[in-house]
């Protein structure tokens, strides 16, 4: 069965609400999911798995600092040619997903899906549905990738 990893970091649980939103879209399109927060997540944790997923809401233009920290264990791993997918939520400008992405395709050499998802503030009924909908979208580039 296919697997995928959630990552995430959040301060007031917005980026947490599109996490849980993905990994029921990844679920309901028979990915195995793994969910962890970035202060408890460890190389260890990607080596099996199909797709990494990370997220972070941004905070100073930048990522929360547990995230920042997480992204050396991706430097332990060969994770070349993964999949990979980044979201967060964000105020008003929303750099975190695009540092994600940037650090996943230059430094791991992920195959990373463009563009990652970004929610303003706390996640609408319709915001989640989009969440779930990336879900779906990353497991469907997960399954292509094994034909
Ligand atoms: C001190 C502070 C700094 C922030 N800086 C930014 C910023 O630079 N850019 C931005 O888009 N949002 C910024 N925000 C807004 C947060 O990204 C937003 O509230 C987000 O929903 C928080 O997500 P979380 O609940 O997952 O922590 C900031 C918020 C606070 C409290």
């Amino acid at each position: 069965m296919a697997e995928a990893i959630i990552v995430y970091e959040t301060r007031s649980g917005n980026t947490e609400l599109i996490a849980g939103a993905i990994e029921a879209g990844l679920k309901e399109a028979g990915v195995e999911v793994k969910r962890k927060k970035a202060s408890f997540a460890k190389a260890d944790d990607l080596k099996d798995v199909d797709a990494v997923v990370l997220g972070s809401p941004t905070y100073v233009r930048n990522l929360v600092a547990a995230m920042k920290t997480f992204l050396f264990e991706l430097d332990k791993v060969d994770l070349k040619g993964k999949v990979g997918a980044a979201f967060g939520s964000y105020g008003w400008s929303g750099e975190s997903v695009a540092i994600l992405t940037e650090t996943m395709k230059n430094l791991a050499e992920m195959d990373v899906i463009e563009p990652g998802l970004k929610i303003k503030r706390r996640p609408t009924a319709k915001g989640l549905e989009e969440a779930r909908e990336y879900g779906r979208k990353i497991a469907n580039k997960i399954l292509e990738a094994e034909k």
